[in-house]
């Protein structure tokens, strides 16, 4: 019987242009927890996707002497579904907004709003961003005083002008649902996530919503509105039901039901959309709120926001080329408060490689395994009466596996690596003071030597198992190593029982391990 229903979304990127690290951070991100809900045996689906209609992407199109189409489907094959390879993602699915099964379930979904009377027909008269794709009240632009676009309001977080629209548009009856969505976040306190972002968005509702327009009829790439052809959707309309469109929404009720509601992993940048627009619109349908928003934070360079439209971006294979995947999962979870800004940097991102990765963990799975074959011709011995410092070990293991996964609930990615990290740096020390060369010396000792042996080789594979979802790769790797494939893959260990000591089966046969995290002789590319 499948357990909890445990539904996560990443953001549906634009296609206008390639991934940066960025957009690989939000992915890395949800592909770890919805790793680890998977492995703790929860209903799991990982849902991912790509944003192609709007402006932006016609105009990208054009300028590329193409149809948004033809540039979507190129950018799709060329540059978002191999970022997933790039960095290892495990999604369930991936939905494009071009895709039939969407434009059909939306269709279905914008009928029901207008024959229930959350549509009408209005005229529209106000500022638009391409680049954010929004329709910008005055506060959100600014004048600049030189550069390029000297004297004209720019949109304050693109930089470049916005443009002035007078549409007869259709407007969705936003502004009656301002008082349902205080409540909810009154009542659900911890749908939107970290507390910076829930008290933004509810000063920013507190100020009063508006009717939005969610069609336009200037140009027509976009799905078009069923009782009026001359109009296209929104984009972000369009956009934000692929939430539900995926799973089922107006076709498929049985999976519909067993998916929904989801929880939503976005940047800061949109939480207004899934927190404000997003809930709304599933209030008019009467369909169910997701479960949570969480809005993470930015990544930095020089201390702005990395950006296509500022060309600041690094491509994540920049990074992986050099390093691995795991290792760009590792980095970007520990280095950066999950919810919080952080810079990235080449010096910050080579030494966690070599203090945490290959000296910390991999050397430490090296020495356990190559001591196991030393002295135990590679079958693992069993434990003798345990001792004080072996069984703080134990509790060690217990109390990292139980706090990794209440951070994990709270989406603390960075907490829970720090709880896990706590077993490296125990059994590090352990061996450091056990001294196993020495017990291998005389046979008095032996017995003690199966007990440390046994301990070390036990809290490795309580590591392989909790350290899989950050670390797929390197965790096969130790699994097989340590002789444990007959119990399954690692990745199907049941994360919430890693911390039962003892299962790791006395006689094992290890086999030999190669550097898991090898060391990198060549310097950090130069930006
Ligand atoms: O907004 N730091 O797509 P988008 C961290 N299509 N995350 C970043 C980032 C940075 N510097 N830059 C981008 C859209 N991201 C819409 C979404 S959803 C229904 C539609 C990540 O291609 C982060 O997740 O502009 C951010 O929210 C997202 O990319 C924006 O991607
Ligand atoms: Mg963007």
């Amino acid at each position: 019987m499948p357990g909890e229903s445990f539904y996560l979304t990443t953001p549906i990127f634009y296609v206008n242009d390639v991934p940066h690290i960025g957009h690989a951070y939000t992915e890395v991100a949800s592909d770890i927890l919805a790793r680890w809900h998977r492995q703790a045996g929860d209903d799991t689906w990982l849902l991912t996707g790509t944003d192609e209609h709007g402006q932006k992407i016609l105009r990208t199109a054009v300028a590329n002497d193409t149809t948004p189409k033809a540039w979507a489907d190129k950018l799709v094959k060329e540059a978002w579904q191999p970022l997933l390879e790039t960095i290892n993602i495990a999604n369930d699915d991936f939905i494009r907004t071009t895709d039939e099964r969407h434009e059909k379930a939306v269709l279905i979904f914008l009928q029901k709003l207008y024959d229930d009377g959350f549509i009408y027909r209005g005229e529209y008269e106000g500022y638009y961003c391409v680049g954010c794709e929004e329709y910008k009240q005055i506060d959100d632009l600014m004048e600049t005083p030189d550069g390029d676009y000297a004297g004209q309001l720019v949109c304050k977080i693109h930089g470049r002008p916005v443009e002035l629209l007078k549409e007869t548009n259709y407007f969705f009856k936003m502004s009656q649902f301002e008082q349902p969505l205080l409540d909810l976040y009154e009542s659900q306190p911890d749908f939107i996530q970290p507390a910076s972002v829930r008290n933004e968005i509810i000063s920013f509702v507190k100020q009063g919503l508006n009717d939005l327009s969610i069609s336009r009829s200037s140009f027509d790439w976009g799905i078009q509105i069923p009782w009026d052809t001359s109009h296209v959707l929104y984009v972000w309309f369009d956009a934000l039901l692929n939430y539900i469109t995926a799973v089922g929404y107006g076709t498929d009720q049985a999976t519909f039901d067993r998916r929904w509601p989801g929880t939503h992993i976005v940047g800061k940048d949109i939480a207004r959309f899934h927190a404000v627009i997003w809930p709304a619109m599933l209030m008019a349908a009467g369909v169910a709120v997701p479960k949570h928003v969480f809005g993470h934070g930015w990544l930095l360079v020089g201390g702005e926001k990395m950006s296509k439209s500022k060309l600041t971006g690094i491509a994540p294979n920049e990074i992986t080329d050099t390093f691995g995947s795991d290792a760009f999962r590792y980095y970007f979870m520990r280095a950066i408060s999950f919810g919080q800004d952080g810079s990235f940097s080449w010096e910050d991102l080579s030494a966690r490689y070599q203090s945490e990765l290959a000296n910390g963990f991999g050397n430490l799975a090296s020495r356990v395994v190559a001591m196991v074959e030393r002295y135990y011709d590679g079958v693992v011995p069993a434990p003798a009466d345990y001792s004080e410092a072996d069984l703080v070990i134990q509790k060690t293991v217990a109390d990292a596996a139980t706090a990794a996964d209440a951070a994990i609930e709270r989406f603390a990615i960075h907490d829970a690596l720090a709880a896990i990290w706590t077993i490296v740096e125990e059994l590090n020390g352990y061996i450091t003071i056990q001294e196993p060369w020495v017990l291998s010396k005389e046979e008095a000792t032996r017995a003690r030597l199966g007990t440390v042996l046994y301990t070390t080789a036990e809290g490795l594979r309580a590591l392989a198992v909790l350290l899989s979802p950050v670390l797929p790769e390197a965790t096969a790797k130790l699994w097989e190593s340590l002789g444990l494939s007959a119990l399954g893959d690692v990745k199907d260990q049941p994360i919430r029982a890693a911390g039962e000591w003892g299962q790791l089966p006395v006689g094992s046969k290890v086999s030999p391990l190669d550097a898991l995290f090898p060391r990198i002789e060549t310097a950090a590319p130069v930006a």
